[in-house]
């Protein structure tokens, strides 16, 4: 089954869009891997994806700690996403890949900045052939984000200047990506890729609560998942703070 239609099935039968960012700050390295795993349990039936970044992988280590994570987020049923921004030349981008593809991840996130042919083509080929995601930057969710990804840039086939990220969404679509990620804080930035996208890659976005993104601008431009990591993560009460967010996005995608 592709990544995708995963997605499809967990979000369907959870009934929420909310991939859990689960990246506690390591202020207690000693209770990371158990706090982790104990606010996934709690939050497991308002949420329909889990992802990680390097925050957790390096004082975890991937086959030790991470994998344990991993393989709690299986139990629940949960698709799960590394979210390590690929960004290197093609051989060790395809390392990478195989690396957190064998550990047990359904997909990784990538950096359309270093191109296809001897960059992100292996890791593409690598997720094929053992039927995991890979999710496209378009646009961050951060203040810098217009330096790279909101840059002009021109387009030899029609002589114009266009923005990187357009550029970047269009990319998607003819590497066959399984999402784009475009932030909360830009939910105009969320309407042109819907544009370009249509229903045929979803984006997912993340800076939700505490980086100032609101979840109903981002759903009605067009977001299909929101990541949300310390909104929840970091709430005396993370299962009741993930219901909460569940529950705008039910209402407004019912409007
Ligand atoms: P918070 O705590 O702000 O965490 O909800 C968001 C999570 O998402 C990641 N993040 C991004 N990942 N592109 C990405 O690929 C982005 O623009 C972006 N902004 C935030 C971040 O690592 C954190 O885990």
């Amino acid at each position: 089954m592709s990544f995708q239609l995963r997605m499809n099935q967990s979000a369907k039968k959870t009934g929420s869009n909310i991939v859990l960012a689960l990246d506690l700050p390591v202020d207690q390295p000693n209770r990371l891997l158990s706090r982790s795993i104990e606010i996934l349990e709690a939050t497991h039936p308002y949420i329909c994806a889990v992802k990680i970044n390097r925050q957790l992988v390096l004082p975890l280590g991937l086959f030790n700690g991470v994998q344990k994570i991993l393989s709690s987020a299986q139990d629940l049923g949960l698709p799960t996403i590394m979210d390590c921004k690929i960004n290197d030349v093609g051989h060790t981008n395809r390392i990478i890949a195989e690396y957190y593809y064998k550990a047990g991840f359904d997909a990784l996130t990538a950096n359309p900045f270093v191109g296809w042919e001897e960059g992100l083509q292996p890791v593409f080929e690598v997720a094929n052939k053992m039927h995991r995601g890979v999710i496209l930057l378009v646009y961050m969710s951060h203040k810098a984000t217009n330096e790279g990804y909101g840059q002009k840039i021109h387009d030899p086939k029609t002589s114009q200047l266009k923005p990187q990220y357009v550029a970047f969404a269009e990319k998607a679509l003819t590497w066959n990506a399984d999402g784009v990620i475009v932030g909360a804080t830009y939910p105009e930035k969320i309407r042109e890729v819907h544009e370009i996208l249509g229903d045929r890659v979803p984006i997912y976005s993340p800076g939700i609560g505490i980086q100032g993104g609101k979840v109903e601008p981002v759903v009605k431009a067009g977001a299909r998942y929101l990541v949300v990591g310390r909104t929840i993560t970091l709430a005396e009460n993370p299962a009741e703070n993930a219901k909460f967010i569940r529950d705008i996005v039910r209402r407004c995608t019912k409007e």
